[in-house]
């Protein structure tokens, strides 16, 4: 076997023909180095085990010696849940054969359809979000754009919001940009597992503050936080309470009403089980009028207007939608709505908690998070204390096809919260669908590998 003549980081090595450093060509290199595999890259000395390979953006990805057939465990449903409930694949082929049109740009029966379906995918997800409206359910390319659209749209120079220190990307980055066009925020500080004192956000509010912005559950660590009562202190103090649901909707109970949320933001493809391209927000008219609309263009109707019509959803939804998208999410809401909430997260629970004993019996891991299921999704962090996680991580995925997700998850405020920046950590996320069987296996994969770069540990110098 090939395993047995080279090393993993040979094949790491290989993968790479570009140095993500530089964009050097590796495979120019001479062969006695490629062999050797340097951990290293020779021409700029950037670390090849590092997260720009594991994050997924090394410039190309040549094909490696595959293993022989296994079938794989797929633990990154934090990145994206897999496999999607019966009935989406349908709903997805469904419009692509039988239906094919753009809603409001088509003929009339056809319109219809598509209208009926779009209707019905703002019902169930305002049903399963307690809010009375689903006309102020807005449906948009993905939760990143909802939350750019929130953020840039709705605050101005001199204005102040609060963020927990679990923050993804995805509302950091367009604070810091709005940071520039004066806008300020504080994060509130969370303990290094993942939790938030609620009692810690009124000291942080100014007279400038306007709204307090959180993650409900860490994409990095698992750890839920307290929204009903941060949403009661926002509410108290008059400011918007703005929710990021992606790691929780379909997961927990999100109930916009009794956690005093004024917007929830959402993402289809996650704990929501339907395809990736669809995010959303829940946002009443009176906010929604506030935000200039981040895209505007063509809404198939009231096209007689200069500006994006007032009412909602049309205000913020511009362009052709993404048609096969909602006929899928169509589709997992039904089977959520019939399984329900509570099943998926008592069985989240149960995977959490076979996983995390197992995780606990091996030797030389650090755990992260809670290490509590009443307090934590199903989404354990490990790290390996004098072992590079990118080996272990790699080592996983080519030798046992076990599929986790290492480095920052685009979230290094909170891997600096939890103590785990600048490498990140190992993530493991099994869904409502992994088999406590897959686990099992999982975890001895995980004893082979730490095994085996321990054993490996200096080859690659
Ligand atoms: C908590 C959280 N917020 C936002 C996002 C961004 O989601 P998307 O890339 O689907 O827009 C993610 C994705 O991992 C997430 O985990």
């Amino acid at each position: 076997m090939l395993e047995s003549t080279r090393c993993a980081t040979t094949y790491l090595f290989l993968a790479l023909r570009f140095c993500p450093g530089r964009g050097v060509c590796l495979s120019t290199l001479p062969e006695k180095r490629a062999t050797h595999g340097p951990r290293f890259c020779p021409g700029c000395g950037v670390c090849l085990w590092q997260a720009k390979i594991l994050e997924g953006t090394a410039p190309d990805i040549m094909p490696l010696p595959s293993e022989p057939a296994m079938p794989k465990v797929y633990l990154d449903n934090s990145s994206t849940s897999w496999p999607k409930p019966p009935g989406v694949i349908r709903a997805v082929t469904e419009y692509l054969e039988d239906v094919g049109c753009n809603l409001n740009r088509t003929g009339f029966a056809t319109t219809c359809v598509l209208n009926k379906r779009t209707r019905e995918a703002r019902g169930r997800l305002a049903r399963l979000f307690n809010y009375p409206d689903p006309q102020h359910v807005v449906l948009t390319p993905s939760i990143t754009t909802s939350l750019n659209m929130v953020i840039k749209g709705l605050f101005k120079r001199g204005d102040h919001v609060l963020v927990s220190g679990m923050e993804h990307n995805a509302v950091t980055r367009p604070l810091f940009q709005m940071r520039r066009r004066g806008l300020s925020f504080d994060m509130i500080p969370c303990f290094g597992n993942g939790e938030l004192d609620p009692d810690d956000l009124a000291p942080l509010i100014r007279p400038n503050t306007r709204a307090v912005i959180t993650i409900h559950g860490s994409n990095v660590c698992g750890t839920i936080l307290p929204i009903k009562q941060m949403g009661r202190v926002a509410r108290e103090h008059d400011l918007l309470f703005i929710v990021d649901s992606a790691q929780t909707a379909g997961i927990l109970q999100l109930d916009m009403v009794a956690q005093h949320i004024d917007i929830l933001c959402f993402t289809a493809h996650k704990g929501l089980l339907a395809a990736p391209g669809v995010g959303g927000l829940i946002i009443p008219p009176s906010l929604a009028r506030r935000i200039e609309p981040l895209v505007a263009g063509g809404t198939g109707v009231l096209s007689e207007l200069d500006d994006m019509p007032d009412d909602l959803p049309m205000r913020l939804e511009a362009g052709t939608p993404n048609l096969m998208g909602y006929y899928g999410l169509c589709a997992a809401l039904r089977w959520l709505a019939r399984v329900g909430t509570n099943r998926i997260h008592t069985r989240e629970i149960e995977l959490y908690t076979q996983l995390l004993s197992g995780l606990q019996s091996i030797r030389g891991l650090r755990i992260h998070g809670t290490q509590n299921p009443s307090t934590s999704l199903a989404v354990l962090a490990i790290t390996t204390p004098g072992l590079d996680i990118g080996q272990v991580a790699y080592r996983l995925d080519r030798k046992h096809q076990v599929i986790t997700r290492c480095g920052l998850h685009c979230a290094p405020y909170a891997n600096r919260t939890i103590g785990t920046w600048p490498s990140g950590t190992i993530r493991l996320s099994p869904g409502y669908f992994t088999k406590k069987s897959e686990l099992t296996y999982a975890l001895s994969a995980l004893e082979e590998s730490l095994y085996y770069v321990h054993s490996t540990m200096g080859q690659s110098r």
